[in-house]
């Protein structure tokens, strides 16, 4: 590869073998896309450019491709993290039995507002569409886990949880 001089970072997968057994999984290279949108944000903590124009020589098809798969799920990030991601439902049920209150509570005690990050990285704050726990809302997830049933009191309790 030709280069004008400066070291350009590409993104590589570090583990080469789950990216075989992924496409492994699938007749058509597309089709593992998410898959490895996934593996790779598990790696990065994101999906960067890099990332984006890796994965679409992986699966022989135009970046532009790729980054629409990333804008249309919200589970993808395009930028780096806190360590603790905060994901607040905003639709009907949960909106209906407090979460407003408990996003208010998040921008009030830590700075910060939807869709940013604390300056010690610990606490990404999002507001997402419906989690599917409607009947025990308002539900909130922390990383991978749900958190239902909040008052502000639970849910600052739980907060101080994370370091
Ligand atoms: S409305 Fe919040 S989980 Fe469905």
């Amino acid at each position: 590869m030709k280069s004008n001089g400066k070291l350009k970072q590409r993104f590589t997968f570090s583990d080469p073998e789950r990216v075989e057994q992924i496409f492994s999984q699938y007749s058509d290279k597309k089709s593992a896309t998410l898959p490895l949108l996934h593996l790779a944000q598990s790696q990065e903590g994101y999906i960067s450019n890099s990332v984006i124009e890796n994965i679409a020589d992986l699966v022989d098809c135009h970046s532009a491709v790729v980054m629409d798969c990333v804008s249309f799920y919200t589970m993808l990030y395009t930028k780096p993290q806190g360590r603790h991601i905060i994901q607040v439902c905003q639709t009907l049920s949960c909106s209906l039995n407090g979460a407003d209150a408990l996003v208010d509570h998040v921008t009030d005690k830590y700075e910060i507002k939807p869709g940013e990050t604390m300056a010690n990285d610990r606490f990404t704050l999002m507001k997402v569409e419906c989690l599917g726990s409607c009947g025990t809302a308002p539900v909130v997830q922390i990383n991978k886990e749900y958190h239902e049933g909040l008052s502000t009191q639970k849910f600052d309790k739980l907060l101080e949880s994370f370091e």
